[in-house]
This record gives C-alpha cells, sequence and structure tokens, in this order.
C-alpha cells in the first residue's frame, strides 16, 4: 500500500505500541481488499463491546492496546451487555457487570467516548453526506451509507478500533465511489407505514438479495419515510441480506447520483408484506417479554411510548431500550417518570438481543424485524412483530 510517512511511521512503531499494532491491522486487511491507500476517518463506532462477545481474550486484547493507545477521532461504543446504571434491576448478575465494567474502562482509558448505542447518529456521533468513517454496527453502517450518504464499510471490533488509534481505515469497497452503483431495482408497490412494516420490508429485500447474490438495491414506490422507519429498516435489511447501502427514490441522498439498472428484477405487493409479516409471528406464543428499541429508540419515540402509557400499567417485562443520552433527555421532558410510573423500565446502553438474557423469557414482542431473528437466533425465544401501538397494548393487557 502507498502509505503517507506518517502512516509508515507508525507502521514502524514511532507512535507507540498501540498505534504500530493498529497500522498491522489496518494494512493487513488493506492488502486483503487491495486498497492503494488509506484514507482519513472523521469517526468510529466499535462493535463486540458486550463481556459475552469479547471474553477473556477480548478484553486482554483491549488491556493490551489500552497501555499507551488514544484514539485521534471521535468514537462510540456499540450497546454492552447491560445498562451501567441500572443492571441490578434488570436482573443482570454481579460477575458479568464487573467484566463488563473492565471492558468499558479499557475503552475509556483509549479516550472512546462510552456511549454505548448501535444509532451514534442520533446522539452526537453525526457524520455528513461524503465522509470517511470506520463503523461497526450492521444498522448504523446501512443507515450512514445510504440515508446519510458517508462512507463506510463494516468494520470488524479490531479494525475498527484500529481505525480509531490511527485515524485512518483502507481505502476500498463503500470508500469507493465504483462500489456505490445499485444492483437491483425493487418496486414496492405496498404502503408501507410504521417501524414494524420498514422492518418487514427490509427482511423481504433482503431475503431476496441473498437469494440474487446481490448486495446494493434500489428501491421505488416508498413516498415517505421517517427517521425510525428507515433506522428500523436499515437494521432489517442488514440483518436479512447483510447489505450495507441501499438507495430509495427521493428519499436517500444519492438516489440519482449513479445509473440505475433499468429492468425491475421483482415487486413487492401488501401480500407479500402480509406473508412476510406472519413469518414474524411464531405459533403457540405466550408473550411475557416487550421491548421496544431496536435500534435504540429515539426520542421521538420515547415520546410516543410515554403518551401510549400514560395512566396505564405494564403486566408484563417491558424494557425500552436507548443511548444515555437519549434517556437523559426523556428524563428531563418528564418522560421517564410516565414511562416508569406504568412499570416499563429503560435498558439504556443495552438491548434485548446483547444483554445475556438467553432463556429468561418465553416470548417477546417486538416492533424489529432484526429483534425477531435475534429474538429466535439468539436467545431461543419465540417471537411477535407488531406495532409500537400493539406491543403496548401486548404488556398492558
Ligand atoms: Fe441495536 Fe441491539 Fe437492535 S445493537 S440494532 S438494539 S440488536
Amino acid at each position: 500500500m502507498d502509505l503517507t510517512p506518517e502512516e509508515r511511521g507508525m507502521l514502524e512503531g514511532k507512535f507507540g505500541k498501540a498505534a504500530k499494532k493498529s497500522m498491522e491491522i489496518l494494512t493487513a486487511l488493506g492488502e486483503i481488499f487491495e486498497a492503494e491507500n488509506m484514507v482519513d476517518v472523521i469517526s468510529v463506532q466499535i462493535a463486540g463491546v458486550s463481556y459475552a462477545n469479547l471474553g477473556e481474550a477480548g478484553l486482554e486484547f483491549l488491556s493490551e492496546m489500552a497501555e499507551d493507545g488514544k484514539v485521534r477521532v471521535l468514537t462510540t461504543l456499540n450497546p454492552a451487555g447491560m445498562d451501567r446504571e441500572n443492571w441490578e434491576v434488570l436482573g443482570i448478575d454481579k460477575e458479568f457487570a464487573k467484566n463488563q465494567n473492565r471492558a468499558i474502562d479499557a475503552f475509556a482509558k483509549m479516550g472512546i467516548i462510552t456511549t454505548c448505542s448501535c444509532t451514534p447518529y442520533l446522539i452526537g456521533n453525526t457524520p455528513h453526506f461524503g465522509q470517511h468513517l470506520a463503523w461497526a454496527e450492521s444498522s448504523a453502517v446501512c443507515y450512514a451509507n445510504s440515508v446519510i450518504g458517508a462512507r463506510t464499510n463494516r468494520e470488524g471490533g479490531p479494525s475498527a478500533l484500529a481505525a480509531a488509534i490511527t485515524g485512518k481505515t483502507p481505502r476500498y469497497g463503500y470508500h469507493l465511489e465504483e462500489n456505490r452503483h445499485s444492483e437491483v431495482l425493487i418496486e414496492v408497490n405496498a404502503q408501507i407505514i410504521g417501524t414494524d412494516q420498514f422492518g418487514v420490508l427490509g427482511k423481504i429485500i433482503g431475503d431476496k438479495l441473498v437469494e440474487l447474490g446481490k448486495k446494493i438495491p434500489f428501491i421505488t414506490g416508498i413516498s415517505s419515510a421517517t427517521v425510525e422507519e428507515l433506522k428500523s429498516f436499515c437494521a432489517s435489511v442488514a440483518t436479512y441480506g447483510g447489505t450495507a447501502l441501499f438507495h430509495m427514490e427521493t428519499i436517500t441522498p444519492e438516489y440519482d447520483k449513479y445509473p440505475r439498472p433499468d429492468k425491475i428484477s421483482f415487486r413487492i405487493t401488501q401480500d407479500d408484506l402480509n406473508k412476510t409479516r406472519s413469518e414474524l409471528i411464531d405459533e403457540d406464543l405466550e408473550i411475557d417479554f416487550v421491548s421496544i428499541g431496536c435500534p435504540h429508540a429515539s426520542i421521538h419515540e420515547i415520546a410516543n411510548i410515554a403518551h401510549l402509557l400514560k395512566g396505564k400499567r405494564v403486566m408484563k417485562e417491558f424494557w425500552i431500550t436507548t443511548a444515555r443520552p437519549t434517556k437523559r433527555i426523556a428524563d428531563e421532558a418528564g418522560y421517564s417518570k410516565i414511562i416508569e410510573n406504568a412499570g416499563a423500565k429503560f435498558a439504556a446502553d443495552t438491548c434485548c438481543v446483547v444483554a445475556p438474557i438467553k432463556g429468561r423469557f418465553k416470548g417477546i414482542m417486538v416492533d424489529s424485524a432484526k429483534a425477531c431473528y435475534y429474538g429466535r437466533a439468539k436467545n431461543k425465544f419465540k417471537v411477535k412483530i407488531g406495532s409500537i401501538e400493539q406491543c403496548i397494548e401486548e404488556a398492558t393487557k
């Protein structure tokens, strides 16, 4: 790779051990993907933060990097295995909490902002069009590339940390214009409203892309979409299709930048949506857990939940998963009080997928197609998808 004198200095150890190790990781990655050089990134988001994922081996790597490593760019974390303030109330055991905090402390020592969220773009790690990033969480990567028009590959834990310490990432994949063209034209002939419906749409498109062996869809027929609907769609299409970039006519910023395929590959009808929705509802379901906030809930969603829960009482375990800064805004606005008075709980910094809750519940109801996938695959729950209103109805009956 063609390295600048500074990058070469990092590789030779002139900027310390962590920078050397980081540049070794990045150049190895660059060689594999035939990157010609590095690109400066303006921000990093690191995944694999839960102690359940890291384990002792991961913690050892972090501690080693934290000996002299300091991040050069704004860096935040993906959700951890627990709410850092409220873990006991949420049933997390002491040993896990101790180890999770050891991991977060190592990140903090490197200058990383220890806000743990999969929606960094809602809480200040907010890039703009055309900027280069090194993000790791699949839903956030998809959102950054598609909705914001920033440029990032999906990084692994070590490569994201290496990018944070050096401020660089190899220039390949979605950092290059020629890799951002759509490959499949999809027409939606149905009205899509709500985070749950956009999640269902993401599953249909994701599944189809896997079948076709394609990655970047161009989607027509969606007349409007909110930030919350798009974050749900991103999480779902990334989960089911491994998609890191899509273009949506009149909605995403690069939709008319590149040539699009002229032939429609497939159409999605209301029947397709109904059928796929029913695939996200298990039979013989007993719901004892309701969770909203996958990806992490926005303040707009929390305001809506407070409005819907006002004066009611939840009868089941009910989590709202969100970023800590969003929770603080909810506290100040009085939403948290209304929600907690109804018996629901905030699970900030974490979520119903990364928290170590496997087997603790029988059935989960969510408004997220991604949470359905991992609820089944990782936590062995039965699942049901519904709108936020239906989730609240279920929780309060
Ligand atoms: Fe975020 Fe957890 Fe969903 S990390 S996207 S809330 S599975």
